[in-house]
């Protein structure tokens, strides 16, 4: 199983202001998606963006959305972040436990790629019986809420789990991911990695993701 290695840049850590300028320098770098943080200010204690800017993103777009939902009533919003240009849509699976299946269906209902988030102390096993139809799993490797933290390695274990499940689907590690860190979790078996204060905040976009991608090897 080689699935491909994929850098999807957070516009978390970009400058708003130029947004059009910020996306198009972490295209001309290479990257493979656009990693695009949305926070409702109740499922995660920081506000970001919502579907209008989501829209404006994909008009400018050349590459796929990566859209990570930190919200609350996930199967609510399905629908507007489809139609705001989302090609990979990712809700947290603490905020949907009540009714995991029906949201699940929500949201393959509006054909994007459907990815299911866990923060850090939420465990992979209320997933497992619905990994087939899960097409990514995003493991956070820091609180969601803010861009900047660190590392958190006990993170790694749920990747092992779902590998050794026999997941083959895409696991997405987002939080704090830098050349020093993104080779411990290729090495359990993740394979897209989010970066947003590593790679927007660097003196040199391009010289960084290729750090990130040579470092995942
Ligand atoms: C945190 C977000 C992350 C964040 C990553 O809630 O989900 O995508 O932007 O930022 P860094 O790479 O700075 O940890
Ligand atoms: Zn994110």
């Amino acid at each position: 199983m080689a699935l491909p290695h994929r850098i999807a840049p957070s516009i978390l850590a970009c400058d708003f202001a130029q947004l059009k300028n910020e996306l198009k320098r972490a295209e001309d770098a290479g990257s493979d998606w656009h990693h695009v943080d949305v926070m409702d200010g109740h499922f995660v204690p920081n506000l970001s963006i919502g579907p209008p800017v989501v829209e404006c993103v994909k008009r400018y777009s050349t590459i796929p959305l990566d859209v990570h939902l930190m919200i609350e009533n996930p199967g609510d919003w399905a629908q507007r972040y489809a139609d705001a240009g989302a090609d990979v849509l990712s809700f947290h699976f603490e905020a949907a436990q009540d009714n995991f299946a029906q949201t699940l269906d929500q949201y393959h209902a509006t054909g994007c790629k459907v990815g299911v988030a866990v923060n850090p102390p939420c465990g992979v096993e209320g997933m497992r019986d619905y990994l087939n139809r899960i097409d990514m799993v995003l493991i956070m490797s820091v609180h969601a809420g803010f861009g900047g933290q660190s590392f958190m390695p006990e993170v790694l274990d749920k990747v092992r789990q779902l590998r050794a499940w026999g997941y083959q689907g895409d696991i997405q590690m987002d939080g704090g991911i830098t050349d020093q860190t993104v080779h411990a979790c290729a090495e359990v078996g993740a394979n897209v990695f989010v970066a947003g204060t590593y790679l927007y905040r660097a003196d040199d976009f391009p010289t960084a993701i290729n750090a990130l991608r040579k470092a995942a090897q």
